[in-house]
């Protein structure tokens, strides 16, 4: 498969969205190393806070639908926007190796690609729990 499939699940993705709010679509594509492409977008909630980015409703949908590896994450909305911090940990934690592409969906063929390593370097990983008292 190639990216543009996994660019065209993201732009896909964001038609779905329920972002009535900041109307701020965004949609996420991710692809797993058996080769699979899981899709989500972000749900916003009459309660601003319970909003969920697209980038942890489509990690979630893949992790619990049985994924634990992935290869890449094409992440849509207009202007190609960067992920936020918590979805940087979330993605740090789920994704470290995932190749991350930010497509403007206004323009698709802008396409920025980037890292986890160099959006989120020295992330917390939680190694340290076990040396707690
Ligand atoms: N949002 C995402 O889904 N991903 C990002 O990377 C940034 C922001 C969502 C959260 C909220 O529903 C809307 O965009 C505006 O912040």
């Amino acid at each position: 498969m190639t990216d543009s499939d996994l660019i065209q699940s993201a732009l896909d993705a964001r038609t779905r969205a329920h972002a009535p709010y900041s109307r701020f679509q965004v949609g996420a594509a991710l692809r797993t190393a058996d080769g699979e492409i899981i899709t989500g977008a972000n749900v916003e909630s009459a309660s601003y806070g319970l909003s969920c980015c697209a980038e942890r409703v489509t990690l979630f949908k893949a992790i619990t639908d049985g994924h634990n590896h992935f290869k890449a994450m094409a992440i849509a909305s207009p202007g190609g926007a960067f992920p936020c911090g918590a979805c940087r940990q979330l993605l740090a934690e789920q994704a470290p190796t995932a190749a991350i592409l930010l497509i403007d969906s206004n323009n698709p063929e802008i396409i920025t690609e980037t890292t986890i390593q160099t959006l989120h370097p020295n992330a917390f990983t939680g190694d340290q729990l076990s040396s707690s008292d």
